[in-house]
């Protein structure tokens, strides 16, 4: 605190003899929001709800109230970078932990992994003194070509919701604030500034919404990020129908409201649509771009004028001062605030856990894998993918990690006796002399064992912010390679290193495939323990992996990505992901929630217990599953309702509605209880405007995935 602040707060203290109620980290947090409001002057509180950096805010130096620090935080804690500037501003002390991607953490299923991520994670930000955390992003996979797919949590609003809840409540644990986004329909990248997205309250309500919906109520998350689009033609950042309507009316949530950044376009909507803080905007009041134009924000000087002119009335400053106040009484001004720490052994093991827990194997005949190290004396392991950093993206995922164990060098402790050769293969870079095929081919004849690294790098175009990918192909030539591979040699795995679907023409060619995701710090050391069989899989899909574009509903239905007007309907309504591929009936590559295990596991006695009594009853879906192979395993197991259409125009096949992850040992039977809420057989009806349950028989379905059913029972509701 400085001198000029301690000497104001002794003379008030010694006026009232005291500390002042803003002060007292143990008084009320709502009394401390209205002492301090009424002692900020009008420029305090002007400069308080826009940035004055890149990444931060700068909270009242005269009441030694502390500046407002936001970090970026999709898969690790964001380097600093200058102050008014995108570039790191090489610090030597701020090397993070790379945890892996939020799409392998949903490939979990584990609520207790969320919660220990969310506890490392935050840890890392508080120990960098931020006390807001850009995440999670929970926007849904509505198309395999967002670039951003991988920074998020998969198709399914049930799963999202699920996950981001102990997620945030584990960052929020540290007394930093989540900052979930992006707030809401960003679920492309092309022309994320200006597609202004129309959809159908039903199908906002019942898949778009419910992560935010959780990530606010459930989770209280003390902050939101505006998405860039349009929603009935008002930018996310200012919208009176989300912000105003929606989550501060409807859910009644008191948090903070941050732009995204550039994402605030209008000064009028951003005073009275909700904007509560403004970042990174980069308007001059004239143009675009002119640096340090802080003043220039829609919230600073125009609203100062406005306000002092008595055209806005107070009232609308104070709300949104009050919303920040809060937010700085519940991180950097709170009571018994923890310290956080940095690049832990607790946090590599975090990140190597999360990683293990969201591998997927997707395909695995003729037991190609696990490769025992025992058995392989010569390994041909190929593609760039194996010795490519996954880093540096450019853009709001970019990390300077501690470390980064690679997949090559993973292998290479994981088969310490074996003669292993490497081969490129391909490379994004041209200079880089890649390997004929056939001599690569050759190699793959003489090894015991094959392993192919494919998959999607954090650049434009592949897994990365701004773009969207142009299709689903792997780049650089990957598929000519894996055909070639395939009758080589029957020992044969390819490694998808990616975060979102992407096409296999040769799927049913190569005998073993793995989903190994962006695992960043841990990620050789993950992706070898489950080719070894060391780590047993036990991830499932989060999203649906569609053969081609045709088998999604954005591209069979919608208009993705918009038209000529940048006007998007999303045609494809509540039919997304499976819920699509239930209603037409399609067989994709990899069904949602599909993984494998190197054990199998039987499924028997599927029944329901309900809970008497009112309408917020519960229900037990109860299961009885065993390990029927002869190594220990963990199983995903799905809770799926068909609920009756009854006179509605449209309803989904079946929903998602409840899982649960169980440890079992070979031969050992559990029985799995997996509860689900009464509301939670709700469809959101659009005259109501309100969620209602109909009557008739549901069906609760129980899947080792969303096409894998093993068992159901029916159950009426009057
Ligand atoms: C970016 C992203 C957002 C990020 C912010 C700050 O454009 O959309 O996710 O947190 O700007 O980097």
């Amino acid at each position: 605190m400085s001198v000029a602040a301690v000497m104001c707060v002794a003379s008030l203290s010694a006026q009232k003899n005291e500390l002042p109620i803003y002060l007292d980290e143990n008084a009320p947090i709502e009394e401390r929001v209205e002492d301090a409001l009424q002692r900020m002057t009008l420029d305090e509180k002007i400069a308080f709800i826009h940035a004055q950096s890149k990444f931060s805010a700068p909270g009242v130096p005269r009441l030694g109230i502390p500046e407002v620090w936001c970090t970026d935080s999709s898969h690790g804690i964001r380097e600093e970078v200058l102050w008014d500037k995108w570039s790191g501003a090489d610090w030597t002390n701020d090397a993070c932990t790379a945890f892996p991607g939020l799409v392998c953490l949903a490939a979990t299923w584990d609520t207790e992994m969320a919660s220990r991520y969310g506890v490392a994670i935050g840890e890392e930000a508080r120990y960098r003194n931020k006390n807001v955390l850009l995440g999670p992003g929970v926007n849904i996979y509505r198309t395999p070509l967002c670039g951003r797919n991988h920074e998020y949590m998969g198709e399914d609003p049930y799963l999202v919701s699920t996950m981001t809840v102990p997620y945030i409540k584990g960052v929020q644990s540290n007394h930093v604030a989540t900052c979930v986004k992006h707030f809401a329909l960003n679920n492309q990248e092309n022309r994320r500034h200006s597609t202004n997205v129309e959809i159908s309250d039903r199908a906002l309500y019942e898949i778009y919404l419910p992560a935010f919906k959780a990530a606010t109520v459930d989770a209280g998350s003390w902050s939101i990020m505006g998405a860039y689009m349009k929603y009935k033609n008002q930018h996310c950042c200012h919208n009176q129908y989300l912000l105003n309507d929606i989550l501060k009316g409807e859910w009644g949530w008191d948090g903070v409201v941050i732009s995204d950044w550039g994402g605030t376009h209008d000064t009028h909507q951003a005073i009275y649509n909700g904007l509560d803080l403004e970042f990174g905007t980069w308007t001059d009041g004239l143009s675009q771009g002119r640096k340090n134009a802080y003043d220039s924000y829609h919230l600073a000087d125009t609203l100062r004028s406005l306000v002092k002119s008595g055209d806005v009335p107070v009232e609308v400053l104070n709300d949104k001062v009050r919303r920040v106040l809060r937010l700085v009484f519940r991180t950097t001004m709170s009571a018994n605030r923890p310290y956080g720490s940095f690049v832990s052994p607790e946090h590599s093991a975090a990140a190597l856990a999360i990683a293990q827990g969201g591998i997927v194997l997707l395909k695995n005949e003729n037991k190609v894998l696990p490769m025992n190290p025992s058995k392989v004396k010569k390994l041909l392991v190929v593609g760039d993918v194996a010795t490519a950093s996954m880093m540096k993206s450019g853009s709001s995922t970019t990390l300077k990690a501690k470390y980064e164990i690679l997949p090559l060098d993973g292998i290479r402790a994981a088969y310490p006796e074996a003669e292993i050769t490497y081969m490129k293969g391909y490379s994004p870079s041209k200079n880089d002399k890649v390997e004929r095929v056939a001599d690569i081919v050759a190699e793959a004849h003489k090894a015991d064992a094959v392993i192919f690294f494919g998959g999607l790098y954090y650049r434009g175009g592949q897994d990365a912010e701004g773009v969207d990918r142009a299709s689903m192909e792997l780049p650089y030539g990957q598929d000519k390679i894996v055909e070639a591979l395939c009758g080589a040699n029957p020992n044969f795995a390819v490694v998808m290193v990616s975060g979102t679907g992407v096409a296999m023409p040769w799927k049913d060619k190569v005998p073993a495939i793995v989903q190994g995701w962006h695992c960043g710090s841990e990620a050789g050391t993950a992706i070898s323990s489950v080719l070894t069989g060391e780590v047993n899989p036990s991830g499932k899909l989060p999203y649906t992996y569609y053969t081609n574009l045709e088998q999604c509903g954005a591209h069979a239905l919608g208009d993705y990505p918009g038209d000529e007007k940048h006007h998007q309907v999303y045609r494809d309504d509540i039919f997304v992901g499976y819920r699509y591929i239930d209603r037409e009936d399609i067989t994709p590559n990899f069904p949602f929630g599909h993984g494998l295990s190197y054990t199998t596991f039987e499924y028997d006695n599927v029944r329901i217990n309900r809970a008497k009594g009112t309408a917020n009853s519960k229900f037990v879906v109860s299961v009885d599953v065993t390990n029927s192979g002869d190594v220990d395993g963990k199983e995903i197991v799905q809770l799926y309702v068909s609920a009756p259409k009854g006179d509605l125009p449209y309803r989904a096949v079946k929903e998602l509605k409840g899982f649960a992850k169980v440890d079992l040992k070979a031969g050992e039977t559990k029985t799995v209880n997996i509860p689900m809420d009464f509301s939670s057989l709700a469809y959101f009806d659009e005259q109501m405007h309100d969620w209602n349950v109909l009557p008739g028989t549901y069906k609760a379905i129980i899947g080792a995935s969303s096409q894998d059913l093993r068992g159901e029972v029916s159950f009426e509701i009057k």
